[in-house]
C-alpha cells in the first residue's frame, strides 16, 4: 500500500480527458491513499461529481460560494490537510491560473491555500501544448517545484496527432507513489534539516533611557520562537537570539540572550558566518538613545530624548551574504504591506521575506496567531490566518521548496 493513508487532492479541470479522471481516483484508492475531489466548473460538463463522490467516498468540492458545502469541505481546510495535490486532467486554463496566482474558483483558491508538494498532468490539443504561452507558464510552475506529469504523444480527441494526451492514470498513480517512497524512504524527509545550522532571531530590543526606563515594542518572541522550534523538529543545529521575552528557552536550542539592537547585532555577527540558513523575525529597534542616563532622570516638565540610529542587522547580513547562505527577513507593516516587503526584499538583499500586516487583528505582535505575506523574487504567497507554528512550518515548507535552500543543504 504504497499511499498509505496519504490525503490526495485531486483537482480535475475541464477538458475531455476528465473521463479518465475516476480511474486516478481508483488507483489512489487501491494504493491505500484518501482522495478529495474538487472539480471546476467546465469539468462538470464532461464528468458528473457523483461519479466522484461514489468513487472517493467523500463529498466532491465544486463551489466556492456554497455555504452548505464550505461548511463540509473549505477550501482552506482541504488544502491544509492534503499531503499532495494533484490537478489531473490539468488544462491549459488552470496552468495559468496557477502560475499567476489567479483564485477565482474552488480548485484555484484551494491551490494557492496548499503547502503540500504538487503535481499536474496536462491535458490538451497539442498546438496548444506547443504554445510559448503555456510552455512559460509551465517553466513558473517547475521553478516553483510543481511536478510537471509529462502529457504523452499519440492520435489526441481532436483527431490529430501530437504531443497533449493525459499521462495513464496508472502512471499518474505511480508517480505519487514513487514520490512517496522516496520521501519515506529517505532520512532527509524526516529531518531534511539534519546537520544545517540555522540561525533564528526572536523578540524586541530594548534600548535604556535611563537607570528604570527603556524603549522597546510589543513582539513576544512567539514567531520567533516558533521558527527555532519548528527547525529543531526538522532536524536543525538551531542557534537562537532572543531579546527580552516571558517565553522559556526551548529545549535542545542554543539559546543567546540580548537586550539592545547593538547586543543583538554582536551576538548575529559573531555566529552568522556558521549558519547556511538565517531567519530575522526579532523587532529590533530602528533607534536608540546615544548615552543613557545612569541614573533615574528625575521628573520634569517636559523631557526630550535624541535618538540615533541602530545598525541594521539584517542589512549588514545581506551585504556579507555569500551564496551558500538563505537570508530570511521579516516585515512588520502598517500599510502597503506588499510594496514595502517587496522593497526590503531587494534593499536587503534577502531570499525571502515574511512579512505582516501589524494593524490587523490576530496578527502580528503579541498574539498566538499570524498572517503573512511570503514574497521572494518567485512571487508572493499569501497564507490565511492561522498559529504562529503553522505559520513557521509553512515558512519551513517554502524555504525548503526552493532550489536555492535544496542546493545549499544537499537536499534534491
Ligand atoms: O514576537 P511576536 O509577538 O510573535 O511578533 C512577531 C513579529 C510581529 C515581531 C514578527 O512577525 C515580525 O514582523 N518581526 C519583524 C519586526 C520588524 O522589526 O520589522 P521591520 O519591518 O521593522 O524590520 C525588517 C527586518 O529588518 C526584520 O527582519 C528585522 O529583524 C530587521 N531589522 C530591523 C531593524 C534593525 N535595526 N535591524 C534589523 O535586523
Amino acid at each position: 500500500m504504497k499511499l498509505n493513508k496519504k490525503n490526495i487532492l485531486l483537482g480535475v479541470s475541464g477538458g475531455i480527458a476528465c473521463y479518465k479522471a475516476p480511474e486516478i481516483v481508483r488507483g489512489v484508492r487501491e494504493s491505500g491513499g484518501n482522495v478529495t475531489v474538487a472539480m471546476t466548473q467546465s469539468a462538470m460538463e464532461f464528468v458528473k461529481p457523483l461519479v466522484f463522490q461514489a468513487l472517493s467516498e467523500r463529498p466532491v468540492a465544486t463551489s466556492l460560494f456554497s455555504l452548505e458545502e464550505e461548511s463540509r469541505i473549505g477550501h482552506i481546510k482541504v488544502a491544509e490537510t492534503a499531503d499532495a495535490l494533484l490537478v489531473a486532467p490539468a488544462t491549459a486554463n488552470i496552468i495559468a491560473k496557477m502560475a499567476h496566482g489567479i483564485a477565482d474558483d474552488f480548485l484555484s483558491t484551494a491551490f494557492l491555500a496548499c503547502s503540500a508538494p504538487a503535481f499536474v498532468a496536462p491535458a490538451m490539443n497539442h498546438h496548444m501544448w506547443d504554445n510559448p504561452a503555456l510552455q512559460s507558464n509551465l517553466e513558473i510552475l517547475k521553478k516553483r517545484n510543481i511536478h510537471i506529469i509529462q502529457p504523452d504523444s499519440g492520435y489526441l480527441a481532436c483527431g490529430s496527432y501530437g504531443t497533449g494526451r493525459m499521462a495513464e492514470p496508472s502512471h499518474i498513480v505511480s508517480v505519487l507513489e514513487d514520490f512517496f517512497n522516496l520521501m519515506e524512504n529517505s532520512d532527509q524527509k524526516a529531518k531534511p534539516l539534519k546537520n544545517v545550522r540555522i540561525m533564528v532571531t526572536a523578540g524586541p530590543t530594548r534600548e535604556r533611557i535611563d537607570a528604570v526606563r527603556y524603549l522597546s515594542n510589543d513582539s513576544s518572541g512567539k514567531m520567533g520562537y516558533a521558527l527555532a522550534e519548528i527547525c529543531r523538529q526538522l532536524g536543525a543545529d538551531v542557534i537562537l537570539i532572543s531579546g527580552p521575552t516571558a517565553l522559556s528557552p526551548p529545549a535542545e536550542i542554543e539559546t543567546i540572550h540580548v537586550k539592545t539592537a547593538q547586543e543583538m547585532y554582536a551576538a548575529v555577527m559573531a555566529k552568522s558566518g556558521q549558519a547556511q540558513i538565517i531567519i530575522k523575525a526579532a523587532a529590533v529597534s530602528d533607534f536608540r538613545i546615544e548615552t543613557p542616563n545612569p541614573q533615574k532622570t528625575k521628573k520634569s516638565k517636559t523631557l526630550t530624548l535624541e535618538l540615533v540610529k541602530n545598525p541594521d542587522i539584517l542589512k549588514e547580513l545581506g551585504r556579507k551574504k555569500d551564496k551558500n547562505q538563505f537570508l530570511v527577513g521579516f516585515a512588520a507593516e502598517s500599510e502597503d504591506v506588499r510594496h514595502y516587503a517587496e522593497q526590503k526584499l531587494k534593499d536587503k538583499d534577502l531570499d525571502l521575506i515574511v512579512a505582516n500586516n501589524i494593524l490587523q487583528k490576530d496578527a502580528g505582535f503579541d498574539v498566538d496567531t499570524n498572517r503573512v505575506l511570503l514574497v521572494d523574487n518567485n512571487g508572493v504567497v499569501d497564507l490565511p490566518l492561522m498559529s504562529k507554528e503553522a505559520v513557521a512550518r509553512k515558512i519551513m515548507d517554502h524555504i525548503l521548496a526552493t532550489d536555492k535552500c535544496r542546493s545549499i543543504i544537499g537536499f534534491n
